[in-house]
């Protein structure tokens, strides 16, 4: 009988025994639990879905995923920087390859200023443009080359014939003792 009237004194004295004892262990706990809840409701928040107002998302997937054929690799290292996955450069700084006239005509002009860079004065779609790309001759190989610009000629709504590495290796010889880059004029009277 002594234990039953000893019993309801100590479990009140065992809980706080606990509460003193394990102060950090009880504070660990409610900081969990804050936090946990905290991340739950984070984590309830839809993220807003990203919407491409050019419509292009495709093409960017595409290149994102490498396919594409090889060209979209080269294109992604080495051209996206400045002319952009989209392939619409920036207006007044990069000029877009999506639609480039130059870009569709004869092959031999695209290869040429991949292949020695292109400088001065060019006007498209009413801007202006002023700039210097550099050379690709040194880091690309002919089929790097063809690669890229059948991509280029055939992305984003182009639909211009695929460049073959024949074709590169052909201008690489033919221009071999070109210095500097193209300006337009120089580029257009050179074929
Ligand atoms: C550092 C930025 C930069 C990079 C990287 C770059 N370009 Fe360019 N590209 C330019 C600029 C600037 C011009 C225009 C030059 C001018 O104002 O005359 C241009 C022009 C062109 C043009 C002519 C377009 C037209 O309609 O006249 C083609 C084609 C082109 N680039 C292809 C490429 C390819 C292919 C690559 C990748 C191998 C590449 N570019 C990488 C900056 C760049």
């Amino acid at each position: 009988m002594r234990n039953c009237d000893e019993a309801p004194s100590r479990l009140p004295r065992f809980i706080l025994g606990l509460v003193k004892n394990n102060r950090s262990l009880l504070f660990g706990l409610a900081t969990g639990l804050l936090l946990s809840g905290c991340y739950a409701f984070v984590d309830d928040e839809t993220p807003p879905e990203w919407k491409d107002p050019a419509g292009t998302q495709q093409d960017v997937a595409a290149i994102a995923a490498g396919s594409g054929g090889p060209g979209a690799s080269v294109y992604n290292a080495k051209c996206a920087v400045c002319h952009q996955m989209t392939g619409k450069g920036i207006p007044n700084v990069y000029p877009p390859l999506a639609g480039s006239q130059l870009t569709a005509d004869d092959p031999a002009l695209s290869i040429r200023i991949v292949l020695h860079g292109f400088n001065g004065p060019i006007e498209r779609n009413g801007a202006k443009y002023n700039g210097v790309m550099q050379p690709w001759k040194n880091d690309l190989s002919d089929q790097e080359i063809a690669d890229v610009l059948t991509f280029v000629r055939s992305s984003w709504g182009n639909t211009a014939t695929a460049v073959t590495p024949e074709q590169v290796k052909e201008q690489r010889e033919k221009t071999k003792g070109k210095v500097g880059a193209y300006t337009e004029e120089e580029l257009k009277s050179s074929l």
